[in-house]
C-alpha cells in the first residue's frame, strides 16, 4: 500500500479530474494536498471545484494553470509541491475533434506525457514510494467483435487519432516502469458518465438538447455499442490501483454494461419524458439519425477480472441509479450548462485567474 501525501492531479479542471478531486477530499479520508495541473482549455472548468476550493484553497488544495507540454513550467511546480504522486487525467478527449485537429491530441496526449515521465524520473528513485499513475481509455484496443472482450493482454490496435495518441501515451508509460524501474500503473476505463462533464459529449447533449427540444443525433445505425462506467465509480477504480496496484501493470475497469447507443437515447428518453412531466413519446420524436462518424468502432468491451481480483474493486453504481443521478445533476445545474455553453465560465477564469 502506498501513502501518496503530495498529489498532482492533471488535468483536474475537466469533467473526470474533477470527479476524482471531489472524489479523494470527500470520500477516501485522504488527508494529503492536491496539486491540480491544468491549462484550462474549452474542456477544463475551475468552476467544478468552487466547493473544494473554498474548503482546502491554500491549505490542501491548490492550482496551477501549467500546459503539461511546457517542460520548464512542469519542472518548477514538481519542485514547489515536492511531488511525490502524479494522477493523470490531462488529455484532448473528444474522438470527433481528433479527427478534424489531430495535432493537440499529439501534442497533449503524447508529448505532455512524457514530459510528466521525464519529470518524475528526473528526481525519483526506485523503492522511494513515489508513483505514476495514468489513466487511459478502451478505445485503446480497437473494435470487439460481438461476445469478445479486451484484457489488458489484448493488443492493442487503436484506429482514430485520439485513440492512437492515448495508445502512445500507455507505452510510453509502461516502458519507464520496464526501462527505468519508475513506480507506475494505468487504468483502462470505458465511456464514463455523471456530473460536470462538457455538453458535447452523448448524455449530456441530448439531455441539453432535449431541453431545447432539438434534435437528437445518433451516429449512422444507432447500432453501436458502448459499455458505460459511472464517473465515481471510475474515479474509485484510479484510487484503488494508484494505492494497491502493482507497478508495471495495467488494469481494466468497466461498467459491464453495454447498451447500443438507440437503446441508451431511448432509455433517457424515457427517463427524462418522466422527470419533466412530459408524454411518453416526447422526447423519442426528436431522435435523428446523422452520418455515422468516420472509422466509428462498432464496440468496446472490457474484461475486470484482474482489477476485481487483485484489487478488490468493482462497481458500486447500477445503470438505473447512475442515469438518475446524472439526469438530475444536469436538471439541477442548468446555470453551470449555461455556464459552459456560453462561455461565461471563460470570463470567471479570467477574473479569478487575471489571465
Ligand atoms: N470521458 C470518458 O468517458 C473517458 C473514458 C476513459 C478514459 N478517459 C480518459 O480520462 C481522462 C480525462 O477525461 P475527461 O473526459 O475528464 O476529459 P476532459 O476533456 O473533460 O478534461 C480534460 C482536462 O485536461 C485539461 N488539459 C487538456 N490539455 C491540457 C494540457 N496540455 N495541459 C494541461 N491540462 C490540459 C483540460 O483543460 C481539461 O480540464 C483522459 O485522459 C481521457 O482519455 C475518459
Amino acid at each position: 500500500m502506498r501513502k501518496l501525501q503530495n498529489i498532482m492531479v492533471t488535468g483536474g479542471c475537466g469533467f473526470i479530474g474533477s470527479n476524482f478531486i471531489h472524489y479523494l477530499f470527500e470520500d477516501t479520508g485522504f488527508d494529503g494536498r492536491v496539486i491540480n495541473v491544468d491549462k484550462l482549455t474549452y474542456a477544463g472548468n475551475p468552476a467544478n471545484l468552487v466547493r473544494i476550493e473554498q474548503k482546502y484553497g491554500g491549505t490542501r488544495y491548490f492550482f496551477e494553470r501549467v500546459d503539461i507540454v511546457d517542460f520548464d513550467a512542469l519542472d518548477a511546480v514538481f519542485d514547489k509541491y515536492d511531488i511525490d504522486t502524479v494522477i493523470h487525467f490531462a488529455a484532448e478527449s473528444h474522438v470527433d475533434r481528433s479527427i478534424h485537429g489531430p495535432k493537440a491530441f499529439i501534442r497533449t496526449n503524447v508529448l505532455g506525457t512524457f514530459n510528466l515521465l521525464e519529470q518524475a524520473r528526473k528526481r525519483w528513485r526506485p523503492g522511494d514510494g513515489r508513483h505514476f499513475h495514468h489513466i487511459s481509455t478502451d478505445e485503446v484496443y480497437g473494435s470487439a467483435e460481438p461476445g469478445d472482450y479486451f484484457y489488458e493482454t489484448t493488443a492493442y490496435s487503436p484506429r482514430s487519432p485520439y485513440s492512437a495518441s492515448k495508445a502512445a501515451a500507455d507505452h510510453l508509460v509502461r516502458s519507464y516502469a520496464n526501462t527505468y524501474g519508475l513506480s507506475t500503473t494505468v487504468t483502462i476505463a470505458s465511456n464514463n458518465y455523471g456530473p460536470y462533464q462538457f455538453p458535447e459529449k452523448l448524455l449530456p447533449l441530448m439531455i441539453n438538447n432535449m431541453l431545447e427540444e432539438k434534435p437528437l443525433p445518433v451516429y449512422g445505425d444507432g447500432m453501436n455499442v458502448r459499455d458505460w462506467l459511472y464517473v465515481g465509480d471510475h474515479c474509485s477504480a484510479v484510487w484503488m490501483v494508484a494505492v494497491h496496484g502493482k507497478s508495471g501493470q495495467t488494469y481494466n475497469a468497466g461498467g459491464e454494461n453495454e447498451w447500443t447507443n438507440i437503446e441508451l437515447v431511448q432509455r433517457l428518453c424515457g427517463i427524462m419524458e418522466a422527470k419533466t412531466g412530459k408524454t411518453p413519446g416526447h422526447y423519442k420524436r426528436l431522435i435523428t439519425f446523422v452520418k455515422d462518424r468516420p472509422g466509428h468502432d462498432r464496440r468496446y468491451a472490457l474484461n475486470c477480472d484482474k482489477i476485481k481480483k487483485q484489487i478488490g474493486w468493482k462497481q458500486s453504481v447500477d445503470f438505473e441509479e447512475g442515469l438518475d443521478k446524472t439526469v438530475d445533476w444536469y436538471l439541477n445545474n442548468r446555470q453551470w450548462v449555461e455556464n459552459v455553453k456560453t462561455g461565461e465560465y471563460r470570463e470567471w477564469i479570467r477574473k479569478n485567474y487575471s489571465i
